[in-house]
């Protein structure tokens, strides 16, 4: 079954626990913990704190995507914090140190995930992908909500979940960026199963209804 990851990038920060439990209301599986620092993308939004206020406040699945510059010097904090899954990008740091932040993050007894940029192709993936419980494909630049999906992101879905049946069926496979109802179909036919959405379901005033249009989409 699909499950619907919605972004609070989009949501209202001074009443973030009421959105939170919005969308728990509107059956959203995981929340989508958007974290930057402001050096992997030009942007800043928030950090391990936040994470930790959440996870005393809710039961959620903490679906954490970390956007910042050598992220195993930090994976251990966001697992601390409340994580239950810890998402970096593959761009983000030396190859020794993505095995070690890997690693870091399971012996926390949390799930790990590798994110791939727009540019980035799927076959960098390799050398990871059976060690991971998620890979999440960027259908926009990484940075900013509320982008326009990037149509040629299709075919690295498709060759990704080819990769993932052939080398690790368990894998999840997610994307984020400029998921609506209409791209929502697509990538679940490329054949993605987690839909990060951030303007799509924070961004309506029925976000059961939100919820509900993307995973029947
Ligand atoms: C972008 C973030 C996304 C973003 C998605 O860098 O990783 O999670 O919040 O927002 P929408 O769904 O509005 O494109
Ligand atoms: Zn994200």
């Amino acid at each position: 079954m699909t499950k619907i990851s919605p972004s609070i990038l989009a949501a209202d920060f001074s009443a973030l626990i009421n959105d939170v439990n919005d969308i728990k209301n509107a059956g959203a599986e995981y929340l989508h913990v958007d974290v930057m620092d402001g050096i992997f993308v030009p942007n800043i939004s928030i950090g391990v704190p936040v994470v930790n206020s959440l996870r005393n406040s809710t039961d959620m699945f903490l679906d954490v995507h970390l956007m910042i510059d050598r992220p195993h010097r930090y994976v251990r904090a966001f697992c601390d914090a409340g994580a239950d899954l810890v998402t970096f990008h593959l761009e983000a740091d030396q190859p020794q140190d993505l095995f070690e932040a890997i690693k870091a993050v399971k012996d926390c007894g949390k799930k790990v995930g590798l994110s791939l940029k727009p540019k980035t192709p799927s076959v960098t993936l390799l050398p990871y992908i059976q060690l991971l419980d998620l890979v999440l494909v960027m259908t926009v630049e990484p940075g900013f909500g509320g982008q326009s999906f990037m149509h040629d992101q299709l075919q690295k879905i498709a060759s990704i979940r080819q990769m993932i049946d052939n080398l690790n069926p368990a894998c999840e496979l997610e994307v984020d960026g400029g998921i609506d109802s209409v791209t929502a179909k697509l990538v679940k036919e490329a054949g993605a199963n987690v839909l990060v959405a951030g303007s799509a379901v924070f961004r309506q005033k029925d976000r059961k209804a939100a919820v509900e249009a993307l995973r029947n989409a």
